[in-house]
């Protein structure tokens, strides 16, 4: 029995400029899709807190990403919260690359 997910088709690499983040929703579920100058990062589309906040319409600085909704900083890199070290980290997905595509690995 094959029992492995295929990689699911996000888009081309050039849909997100780099230093901007899109969402991304497959089966109903939101991810935030980063591009940074070191390349793409996938992260759950709503932070933890009662608010859900999009993380796609966070603030891009560097390899850091800041809440829109509460302003609290995470690494884009690792998902670890930096502004509040009490808050659980973000749960990260691997992005897969391919000849100008990019496809998210669940
Ligand atoms: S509202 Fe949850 S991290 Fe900002």
């Amino acid at each position: 029995m094959n029992t492995e997910v295929e990689p699911v088709h996000i888009g081309q690499e050039d849909d997100i400029d780099v230093g901007s983040v899109e969402n991304f929703e497959h089966e109903e579920i939101d991810y935030a899709i980063f591009r940074l100058e070191s390349g793409f990062f996938a992260i759950q589309g709503h932070c933890h807190c009662e608010d859900q906040a999009f993380l796609s319409e966070s603030n891009v600085e560097g390899e850091e990403l800041e809440c829109a909704s509460c302003g609290n900083t995470y690494s884009i890199v690792s998902g670890d919260p930096i502004s509040d070290l009490e808050l659980p980290s973000l749960k990260m997905y691997d992005i897969i690359e391919e000849e100008g595509e990019i496809y998210l690995n669940l």
